[in-house]
């Protein structure tokens, strides 16, 4: 880790924004490639559609929630209510409906924690996975593509922790870091915890349903705060900065839970996420903003919370110290 605190503080944080702002512009997928998405979308749901004429495929995760790259997979996910099929057999056919459909390189993950069809389309030349009822995924990512319409700034910072984290190898839940998903709810926190955003689930709904025993309700009507944290001028690279600093010395990460379902920090005694239950460490935790009883930060164990702390300081310090922080910080790891 590095200990270069002693050196003189920076003052000049501001002018590495329009740098960033590069960065963040050469990530965000073109007009074309979001037409080619629809297109797909299209495709599928017509054909899905002549064998299940109730069923309805959605778009979520990263094309959804608009905190995708450019060349990013597709995230689909089938909602079909057919008591009579299991999720694995509702796979295969699917399986068997888009091999007909002449769609290409089709594999059935019938046995991963969340059973997939993957695919390719050779008209578009998009890859895509398509998973089956996993409606609380399509809430969530309605919920986080509405916190981006609030400030311009969130969309802004999380693209560029996600290629942080990408370039430094922290995004790979495989290897026990966190998820994209978990990166974009710490931005939002972060940006509560300023005040540059609201907090949508402690104000009057106006979105209301019900997924798998799981209230969701937020306020929704997006359109109507915008400029809610216009009176807080950060730039995008102080933002970064200060998120950094956080990660790495301010949170407490023996008593916090952070939450964007509240609005707040609360406390891992009160979820009774202080001890390891099962596989579920609780060492970083990242409340879900719906299925709460979810650490989204589960998944990190003892070498790689120390990975993830090591990654949040040089950060920090890069940051506060570095010439020329935009080359560094993503340096390959
Ligand atoms: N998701 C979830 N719970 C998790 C992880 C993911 O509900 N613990 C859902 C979210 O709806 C999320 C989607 O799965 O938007 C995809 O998750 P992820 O792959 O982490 O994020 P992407 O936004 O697709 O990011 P990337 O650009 O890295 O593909
Ligand atoms: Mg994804």
């Amino acid at each position: 880790r590095f200990h270069r605190r002693n050196r003189p503080c920076r003052y000049d944080i501001d002018q590495f924004t329009p740098g960033f702002m590069s960065i963040f512009e050469s990530l965000v997928p073109s007009d074309e490639e979001i037409s080619k998405q629809k297109q797909l979308l299209t495709t599928l749901s017509r054909l899905i559609n002549k064998e299940w004429p109730t069923s309805k495929l959605y778009l979520y995760g990263s094309c959804a929630n608009s905190f995708g790259f450019s060349n990013s997979d597709i995230d689909l996910c089938l909602s079909i209510d057919d008591k009579d099929m299991s999720k694995v057999d509702i796979i295969l056919k699917l399986a068997d409906i888009l091999h007909a459909g002449n769609l290409q390189n089709i594999q059935a993950l019938t046995h991963a924690r969340v059973p997939i069809v993957k695919l390719m389309d050779p008209i578009t030349g998009l890859s895509c996975d398509i998973c089956v009822n996993n409606l609380l995924a399509v809430v969530n990512t309605k919920l986080l593509r509405d916190y981006s319409q609030i400030d311009k700034r969130l969309r802004q910072l999380a693209f560029i922790v996600k290629h942080w984290a990408k370039s430094r190898r922290v995004n790979e839940t495989y290897r026990g870091t966190l998820s994209s998903y978990a990166y974009v709810i710490m931005c939002i926190h972060f940006l509560q915890s300023r005040r540059i955003l609201p907090c949508l689930q402690e104000m009057e709904p106006t979105y209301y349903v019900t997924v798998d025993n799981n209230i969701c309700a937020y306020f929704d009507q997006v359109e109507k705060l915008n400029g809610f944290g216009a009176q807080r001028k950060d730039s995008l690279s102080r933002l970064l900065w200060a998120f950094f600093k956080y990660w790495a010395y301010e949170h407490n990460y023996t008593r916090d839970v952070i939450s964007i379902r509240t609005g707040r920090i609360i406390s891992k005694h009160m979820k009774d996420w202080t001890r390891r239950v099962g596989n579920d460490r609780h060492l970083i935790c990242i409340e879900d903003p719906f299925e709460t009883s979810h650490d989204l930060g589960r998944v990190v164990d003892r070498n790689t919370i120390s990975d993830l702390r090591g990654e949040f300081e040089r950060a920090a310090e890069i940051l506060q110290y570095d010439p020329n922080p935009i080359v560094t910080l993503f340096e390959p790891f």
